[in-house]
């Protein structure tokens, strides 16, 4: 069985309250049958510690990751959470989403300076492209498609394109996982996951309902 990576994506969404809920509505759900399946929920800077301590008190098998990471080391850099803090919390880092480009102007180049940060503080990198043609540093370990109509819309792409695009990723960057992102949900994950060449899934939305996002890992 191939492994299938589903990560959750929170956005800007959710305060330490809502962590407990969430919390308590994913431990309804039997996890076993799906030790193939990689499940990542990441989650605001606010939230880690919350869950992570939730995580490990009712020892499920979840993992955590940041949505962002400084493109510097320690230092005079207000606001920013920088590699070596968000390791203390998670396993994994999306860099490069489509939100961060448009709204924070993140950079090719600066988003390379992320990716050496965060390979080099030992954290494991979720690398959105919006195309088959996004420029993508050396050694990231998932490399998520999507494609910008799709993301928040309802409107996801066909299975087949995201597809024919994993395809191309995986044969230009040489990058051997390739999940797809875009209005993915409980109802339309297996048309994506049941490609051979989709190794998983990037829901926003959906990952913020417990009952969904379980849904989602049942489904894949
Ligand atoms: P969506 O977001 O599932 O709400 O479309 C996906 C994403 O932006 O990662």
């Amino acid at each position: 069985m191939k492994k299938l990576f589903i990560i959750g994506n929170w956005k800007s969404y959710k305060t330490l309250f809502d962590v407990n809920e969430w919390i308590d509505g994913i431990s309804d759900f039997d996890f076993s049958g799906h030790e193939s399946k990689e499940i990542i929920v990441c989650a605001p800077f606010t939230l880690l510690l919350q869950l992570k301590s939730l995580i490990s008190e009712k020892n499920l098998p979840i993992k955590i990751g940041a949505q962002n990471i400084s493109p510097f080391e320690e230092g005079a850099y207000t606001g920013e959470i920088n590699g070596e803090q968000i390791k203390e919390f998670a396993d994994y880092v999306i860099i490069g989403h489509s939100e961060r480009r448009a709204n924070f102007s993140e950079t090719d180049e600066v988003l390379e300076k992320k990716v050496k940060l965060a390979r080099e503080h030992g954290l494991k990198i979720i690398f959105c492209v919006q195309g088959s043609d996004t420029p993508i540093p050396e050694g990231v370990d998932v490399v998520a498609y999507e494609p910008i109509f799709a993301i928040g819309s309802g409107n996801p792409d066909t299975p087949e394109n995201a597809e024919s695009v994993a395809k191309k990723i995986k044969e230009r960057a040489g990058v051997k996982f390739i999940i797809y992102g875009g209005s993915v949900k409980p109802e339309n994950v297996n048309s994506f996951t049941s490609k051979i060449l989709i190794d998983g899934v990037l829901p926003g939305g959906a990952s913020l309902d417990p009952d969904k996002f379980s849904r989602i890992i049942s489904n894949s």
